[in-house]
């Protein structure tokens, strides 16, 4: 989330990635920049902090100039891919690592902030579609990004594609859920991973602009708070990429002072 997300990826993650022996990292970029969507040069300080891809919510589509790095299938970033034809960018990627190849999905929830009124495809029928046709496709782990406002929708999507892909990760909501674990047929899920941004703040946001929204009806404009301590949310999992299944899951949940 912001700056504050971005410059705490570039210190922590490199340690992170050794202490916890991480082989393929995945951030959502969606609100990287400002608070929105993912500048070019912003993905360029993920990937050399070590993020191997990203994923997409509804501020993806907000900066045009990232659009030719959507539609460029060797780039390691995604638009959610459940918008309606004519969107720019691919509905999906693969990404070759060096246990095969993997496949990313983002998903939009069918209620999303500001996105809400936006008539998208129904996330299960095209998540359906992109599995139906890439089922002849060899690959390591298949990585599905559900952003969305519902805890019912985001645990659904999980138990709906259990045992279909390796992971069903949630987000959105800035806000980590205590829900991590291997669902019954193999696929590591969490309703909701969190962020990485200020901790005492509204999802990143100062809280007072928000108060001042909310208690006085003022309307006055998001600044993004960068106030210490900070947090770094993240979902470890595990996957045999002979199979395809999760493992393990479990959150990652680090403040820092
Ligand atoms: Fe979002």
């Amino acid at each position: 989330m912001g700056s504050t997300g971005l410059d705490l990826i570039e210190s922590e993650l490199p340690k992170l990635k050794k202490e916890l022996e991480l082989d393929l990292v995945i951030a959502q970029a969606e609100n990287v920049t400002s608070g929105r969507g993912c500048s070019p040069q912003d993905f360029l300080r993920l990937k050399a902090a070590g993020v191997d891809f990203c994923t997409a919510g509804n501020w993806t589509l907000w900066r045009k100039d990232i659009f030719s790095l959507l539609e460029d299938p060797e780039q390691p970033i995604i638009r959610p891919a459940n918008y309606r034809e004519g969107a720019a960018g691919l509905k999906y990627k693969y990404l070759k690592s060096p246990f095969g190849k993997v496949l990313f999905i983002s998903l939009l929830g069918q209620t999303v902030g500001r996105s809400s009124k936006l008539k998208l495809d129904n996330p299960l029928t095209a998540i359906d579609q992109i599995l139906d046709a890439e089922r002849n496709i060899v690959k390591s782990a298949a990585i599905v990004n559900f952003h969305g406002d519902y805890s019912s929708e985001k645990i659904v999507i999980g138990q709906y594609l259990d045992g279909r892909v390796s992971a069903v990760i949630g987000d959105h909501w800035h806000v980590p859920t205590a829900d991590a674990r291997v669902l019954p047929k193999g696929t590591a899920h969490i309703t909701d991973v969190g962020m990485v941004g200020t901790l005492n703040s509204s999802l990143g946001v100062k809280t007072d602009i928000i108060v001042k929204r909310w208690r006085d009806g003022l309307s006055v404009s998001n600044q993004l708070d960068s106030d210490k301590p900070w947090q770094f949310n993240g979902l470890i999992f595990e996957v045999d990429p002979k199979t395809g299944k999760a493992l393990s899951a479990t959150s990652l949940n680090r403040i820092y002072e």
